[in-house]
């Protein structure tokens, strides 16, 4: 879908839609004040009212659209509303008048704009026998607006937007489509936007004794990989900020399986990773002045006559042995060997993974807000900071010695499961035995966000690419000068 910017409204338009603040809808003319009171329209952010009108011989198709109280948030919403709307309308294009609209200024509009294109994502690869009523046929959004010609700014939020695409794309592909090896193959195309790639194969991670993710891939007849995506946008030579994704491709439970019901779910498993790979592209897509590298630990989980068993003691690439109680809390055992090998490769003083890592998260937050643990507080702050900006919310959770306590394994040096309680809590105390002295970090447990059962302010239901715009907007408001 294309966006457009102009500074007046083309006469010819047939499709008009008008943004209108919560309240004035009744400063409308006859037509559309009549339109808004027939709909009960008052202006909330992301309402729609409908009318037609005739002019000279053409027939228009005019839409009210609520742009609430006109904050950012609330012209996201208006933007992807309009685009939910006609997307599968039968409308090509549709004009936006922002030029009536009174003081909007660049950035509301360019909030309009990022909602649409936000909402136009969707995958169809696999409906083979769609309806042509039920094609997507909107492709291109004319804004006009006071501010004219935002194209130059436009970029930074349409590379954002192809972040978010990317992520949305490969949460929701199947894990048939997208396992190890196709997820780095769908990355390649970093390299274009000036991402340097670098792929570990299993020979090169047994090498370095990555046991712990070796381990929960050995029963996956799918070789794992470890993906470092590096973008170079900063001053030469400054340690990176390092993000690093779950990718756990699908996850059965392996031995200690997962009931059926459901289980299709843990495709979107690979969450972290796939946010991660999307902050990656949006952050060099904007050439952002950073230097930043993704890495993603990807494997399948799977139950086999090679599965980890309950009880297997496996050695991390740190030297740190770990007994494997249950095979079903695999994500940490990937990050753990991810998050040795990230600090020896970039010595980094920022780190912040990304991961679907428990059920508990989502018990304890449902589907609003991601959990974040940290051990220092300003890195905590600023990503919640950038969290509230991005509409990606974080909600902090503690850490301590006496959760810490819970994991320690008779036989072992750390045991993978604490007890049921606390569960998001001991998940975390486990990464952090693996971050050296000195690094800020952060882990996201946005178990409870990658995938939604309903429609969110600029994404359908399915993928919401979350964790995206959170990074990038950190980013953005923290390393860039
Ligand atoms: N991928 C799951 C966590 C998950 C569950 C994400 C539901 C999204 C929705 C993770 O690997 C897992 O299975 N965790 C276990 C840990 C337990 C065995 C300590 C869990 O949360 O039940
Ligand atoms: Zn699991
Ligand atoms: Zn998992």
């Amino acid at each position: 879908m294309d966006i457009q910017f102009v500074a007046q409204i083309d006469a010819s338009a047939d499709v008009v839609a008008f943004p209108v603040r919560k309240g004035e809808a009744s400063a409308l003319g006859a037509l559309l004040g009549a339109a808004a009171k027939q709909a009960r329209f008052e202006g909330a952010a992301g309402a729609i009212a409908e009318t037609a009108a005739i002019d000279g011989e053409q027939a228009k198709r005019l839409l009210l659209v609520g742009i609430g109280e006109g904050s950012v948030h609330d012209l996201e919403r208006a933007g992807a509303s309009l685009v939910a709307r006609l997307q599968t309308s039968g409308v090509t294009k549709v004009h936006v008048d922002f030029a009536s609209a009174g003081q909007t200024d660049e950035d509301d509009v360019l909030a309009f704009a990022m909602g649409a294109k936000l909402r136009n994502w969707r995958i169809d690869t696999y409906r083979t026998r769609l309806a042509d009523n039920a094609k997507s046929t909107l492709q291109t959004v004319v804004i006009a607006s006071p501010a004219g010609d935002l194209s130059a700014r436009w970029g930074s939020y349409s590379a954002v937007a192809d972040g978010v695409a990317l992520t949305q794309t490969l949460v929701a592909e199947p894990p048939n489509i997208v396992y190890p090896e196709t997820f780095v193959d769908r990355c390649q195309h970093l390299a274009d936007l000036g991402v340097e790639l670098e792929v570990l194969d299993e020979r090169q991670m047994k090498a370095l004794g990555m046991g712990a993710l070796l381990g929960v891939a050995q029963g996956s007849t799918r070789p794992p990989r470890l993906l470092a995506m590096r973008w170079n946008g900063g001053t030469p030579g400054d340690a990176p900020v390092v993000f690093i994704g779950k990718g756990v491709t699908f996850d059965t439970g392996g031995i200690s399986i997962k009931p059926a019901a459901g289980m299709d779910m843990m495709k979107w498993d690979m969450g972290g990773a796939g946010a991660v790979a999307g902050a990656i592209k949006a952050i060099a897509g904007r050439k952002a002045k950073a230097n930043v590298v993704g890495v993603v630990g990807l494997v399948e989980n799977m139950p086999d006559g090679n599965a980890m068993r309950p009880g297997d003691i496996v050695t991390t690439m740190s030297g740190q042995t770990v007994e494997v109680l249950n095979t079903d809390a695999e994500g940490r055992l990937v990050l753990c060997d991810a998050i040795t090998w990230a600090q020896k490769a970039y010595d980094p003083k920022i780190i912040v993974d990304l991961a679907t890592l428990t059920g508990a998260m989502v018990i304890s937050l449902g589907h609003e807000y991601a959990g974040i643990f940290a051990n220092d507080d300003k890195l905590a702050a600023d990503l919640i900071a950038a969290g509230e900006g991005s509409n990606n919310k974080l909600w902090r959770f503690p850490l301590s010695p006496a959760y810490d306590k819970l994991i320690d394994s008779p036989i072992a040096d750390i045991k993978n499961v604490g007890p049921r309680e606390g569960g998001s809590i001991t998940a975390a105390q486990f990464l952090k035995r693996f971050v050296g002295e000195g690094v800020a970090w952060a882990h996201l447990d946005i178990a409870g966000m990658a995938w939604a059962d309903k429609d969110g302010a600029v994404y359908g239901k399915g993928a919401t690419g979350y964790g995206v715009r959170l990074l990038d907007r950190y980013i953005a408001d923290n390393h860039e000068g």
